[in-house]
């Protein structure tokens, strides 16, 4: 048994590093196998999602050298083996960048296929389409994706739907294909660019990466490179609704406020103030929070990532709120939890209506997968009483040290193993 428990009422107050970009960082570390040269890696996060990608790509003959907690080397001149298939690869969404990283570099690639977030269907179309298009032959056989290609050629690629994945991964299938490369319909999130400036720093040539149409010239030969992955917009969000819904007042610290602004954008309409700084976002929640309404949208819109933790704030508001979830259509499955701590929250569809509560009551909840279960995290902490948050692997997959960057803001968290270290931490807390 491995939980938080969690006693609630304390203000959030203090401030808080951020870490490295969780989804830069697979499509990075996948990326950088592309070049024979060494590639050094800074401000990765030390989470389960990244641990399992640099495993999977261990397994294959890359070598990794973790120089510091957060700094990787990375040296793929020794691969022996283009097909990933182990168990744990199937654990992460991401695990899929390791098909166009190998495509662009190999001219073939055999992945399992991507498991990830239980947040609905999670379709592999585009990703697909934008393989074939640049002339590989995509196959899915015993579980397993297979692409290959006798050489890459430059192609116009119009995504049908914005999707993250499938323009980061047609992005590395294609920095080394033959001639020009234009994806249309791009989607335009930090974590594209991030890849889009890593690559471009190995030697490709990226150009409109922040913009719906990316272009690329292939080249020959990606080199060597050194690299600082970009700030985690969703784990700042997170402390930023932590300190909302906690009556709080939290900076966090190490962040490109710019990739903040859609979500200090509903704080602040929700009674909120917000400072910003070259790269801090100070959050104070001295009034009640008023009620909204807000859409996930891609980038630049509100992101799907950070809709539990806004719909856990609303459910504390004054007056009645409406979150529409446009990019997943399962990704209500943790509002059973909250209306075990006294929510009143009703899902129809991909809309979720909120009827403001004064208040949320401690209860033992498991978090159903990664970022609602950080939302489920900022409830208990609001709450009267102890809760308990069962299944944190799933957390543990994108926050680095959650509960502890929690306790250094005040709040009374700890991660425990047994039924007595429960019993101890409700002595101690009261
Ligand atoms: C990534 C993020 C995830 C985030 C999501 C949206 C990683 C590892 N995960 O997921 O945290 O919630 O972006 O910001 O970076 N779609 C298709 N066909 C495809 C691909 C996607 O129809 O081939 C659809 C999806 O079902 C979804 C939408 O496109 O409705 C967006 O998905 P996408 O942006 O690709 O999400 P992921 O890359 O899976």
């Amino acid at each position: 048994m491995e939980q938080y428990a969690i006693r609630g009422g304390n203000p959030l107050v203090g401030e808080v590093e951020i870490g490295g970009a969780k989804n830069a960082a697979l499509a990075i570390l996948a990326a950088a196998i592309m070049t024979d040269e060494t590639v050094l890696i800074e401000n990765l996060p030390d989470v389960r999602d990244t641990n399992v990608m640099m495993q999977a790509m261990e397994s294959i003959g890359v070598v990794i050298n973790r120089l510091d907690r957060h700094t990787v080397k990375i040296n793929a001149a020794q691969i022996h083996d283009l097909v990933i298939e182990d168990d744990y690869i199937k654990k992460i969404r991401a695990s899929y960048y390791l098909l166009g990283a190998l495509l662009g570099k190999y001219s073939k690639a055999e992945v399992a296929l991507p498991g990830g977030c239980n947040i609905g269907l999670r379709p592999i179309d585009q990703h697909i389409k934008g393989f074939r298009a640049l002339g590989a032959n995509v196959r899915i056989e015993h579980g397993l994706i297979i692409t290959e290609a006798v050489r890459l050629k430059g192609s116009h690629i119009y995504m049908d739907v914005v999707t993250v994945g499938a323009t980061m991964n047609v992005m590395m299938a294609a920095v080394m294909a033959e001639g020009k490369t234009v994806i249309e319909n791009a989607a335009k999130e930090p974590h594209v660019v991030d890849l889009a400036n890593f690559l471009n720093s190995m030697g490709a040539n990226i150009k409109g990466a922040g913009t719906d149409v990316i272009r690329i010239k292939g080249v020959s030969k990606l080199h060597g490179t050194e690299y600082g992955i970009i700030p985690d917009q969703i784990e700042a969000g997170t402390f930023m609704f932590a300190a909302a819904v906690t009556k709080g007042d939290v900076t966090v610290k190490n962040v490109i406020p710019k990739h903040l602004e859609s979500i200090s954008a509903k704080l602040l309409e929700i009674g909120c103030e917000i400072e910003e700084s070259d790269d801090a976002v100070r959050v104070v929640a001295a009034k009640p929070l008023g009620h909204t309404h807000v859409k996930t949208l891609p980038y630049p819109g509100f992101p799907t990532d950070m809709q539990p933790q806004i719909t856990v704030a609303l459910g504390l508001s004054t007056g009645t709120s409406i979150v529409t979830e446009s990019i997943f259509e399962n990704r209500f499955k943790y509002v059973d939890e909250l209306t075990c701590m006294g929510a009143n929250i009703k899902v129809e569809g991909n809309t979720a209506i909120i009827d403001g509560v004064p208040r949320y009551t401690g209860a033992n909840i498991t978090a159903p997968d990664l970022r609602a279960g950080a939302a489920l995290v900022i409830a208990a902490l609001a709450a009267d009483g102890i809760s308990t948050v069962d299944d944190i692997k799933y957390i543990e997959r994108g926050y680095e040290d959650f509960h502890i960057k929690l306790q250094g803001l005040g709040a009374q968290i700890e991660l425990v193993t047994t039924e007595r270290d429960l019993q101890k931490f409700k002595l101690k807390v009261g």
